[in-house]
């Protein structure tokens, strides 16, 4: 039976447990967001394999016929949070958002599967066409140059980062009109995006519902179109690890290794020569963000090794007393409690350190043993002040729980 820390993060998921599928945390985001409940269930694996099938099975079930796998499934509804179902106006398979999050789902299923190969392979068989369609979703219409793209902040995941403050900045959101935000009176304001961020999120998210969620007319003179190590990184460890699940379970891997190319000179393409780092790069006017995020090193989670990426790692790693903070502690920008502008992220840890594990490079275990300590001594938050371990965001999270299970504690079974 469990004990201590790793009781209390079952218990975090099971409270967070709405049957089928699991919310971040209660109150702040009451539905199933996309990356979140791939996370939940990766913990979920390490004490109940069922349950964590289940939930990738529900994210799937809402599936878009076009291939895209939602950000946010609205199974219920909620008027605690902004903005609802009727204001995404979109028609898919159940209520939900127009717009996806970074595909982690995949080295999920993966992984998951590599738990228990016998428990899992009818259901990832039946999953796997459907990461593949999802994918292909992301290939055929988020593509730029062979990174991905993203067509509004919350599709990154990384809401407020100041990697999109430049494109941001194009969009005037004059006629967003009156709304009523939800997140800050669950919140504190200080460590959540700005009324200027949130009119364009808005404002977008009005744009998107007004071509009718059409990718191809949404294309057309998009001022929000941004290339991003999250969404490239990610889509490309997920793109090697369904087509080495396909393999194993021979399913048609036909072209995955072209996508596969295709990615990594995408992923290339975001390396900023002048800032040594992967950067977000703004594909409207080709301008750099100028910004090393939490997002940058996530190349080697992408399999891909780099000598200039590993010096700021460790002159970050040396800066902040929990790493890694999701922005630069030298750069002006940084904000140590508000949201993606500095605070730290375990789900971020894990997929950086992971990478970092199997390139055989000592940060890897660093920050593994960070993001132990932090969860230690400063609990299950949504993210944390990087100076000093504080707690930030919603409480008693979903994925901090699952991280906690599945990687920090030192009982995790790691796949
Ligand atoms: C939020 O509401 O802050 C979410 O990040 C949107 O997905």
């Amino acid at each position: 039976m469990a004990t201590g820390l790793d009781s209390q993060a079952q218990d975090i998921l099971r409270t967070n447990d709405r049957g089928g599928y699991t919310v971040p945390t209660a109150g702040l985001y009451p539905y199933q967001w996309n990356w979140d409940s791939a996370f939940a269930a990766l913990g979920f694996a390490q004490f109940d394999m069922d349950r964590a099938w289940v939930e990738l099975e529900t994210l799937f079930a809402g599936q878009w016929d076009d291939g895209m796998v939602p950000h946010i499934l609205h199974h219920v509804v909620n008027p605690g949070y902004f903005p609802g179902p009727e204001v995404w106006g979109c028609n898919g398979p159940s209520p939900s958002s127009g717009i996806s999050q970074p595909p982690v789902a995949g080295t999920i299923v993966r992984k998951i599967y590599d738990l228990d190969p016998v428990v899992g392979e009818a259901r990832a068989r039946r999953l796997f066409p459907k990461l593949r369609r999802w994918h292909d979703w992301f290939l055929k219409w988020r593509s730029h140059e062979g990174a991905i793209c993203i067509t509004h902040p919350w599709e990154s995941g990384r809401d407020n980062t100041p990697d999109w403050d430049g494109a941001m900045a194009r969009i005037d959101p004059k006629d967003v009109g009156e709304y009523d935000r939800r997140d800050t009176s669950h919140v504190d304001n200080a460590m959540r995006p700005t009324r200027y961020d949130y009119d364009r999120y808005i404002w977008l998210v009005q744009r998107g519902r007004r071509l009718g969620w059409d990718q191809a007319q949404m294309a057309e003179d998009n001022p929000f179109f941004v290339a991003d190590p999250t969404m490239t990184f990610t889509l490309l460890r997920s793109h090697r690890d369904i087509l080495a699940l396909g393999e194993a379970l021979s399913e048609d891997v036909a072209g995955m290794a072209d996508d596969i190319a295709q990615l990594e000179a995408g992923a290339e393409s975001l390396w900023n020569n002048d800032l040594q780092s992967y950067d977000v790069r703004d594909t409207v006017n080709g301008a750099w963000a100028n910004c090393i995020s939490n997002a940058s090193f996530l190349n080697w989670y992408a399999g891909i090794p780099s000598d200039g990426q590993a010096k700021h790692l460790d002159r970050i790693m040396d800066l902040a007393k929990y790493p890694l903070p999701s922005h630069d502690p030298a750069s002006p920008k940084f904000e140590p409690k508000r949201y993606w502008r500095g605070p730290t992220w375990s789900m971020m840890n894990m997929m950086i350190g992971e990478g970092l594990i199997a390139f055989g490079l000592p940060q890897g275990e660093r920050l593994r043993d960070a993001t132990m300590r932090l969860i230690r001594d400063h609990g299950f938050s949504e993210y944390f002040d990087p100076t000093d371990g504080s707690p930030a965001g919603g409480q008693s999270f979903t994925w901090t729980a699952a991280i906690w299970l599945a990687w920090a504690s030192p009982n995790a079974r790691r796949a």
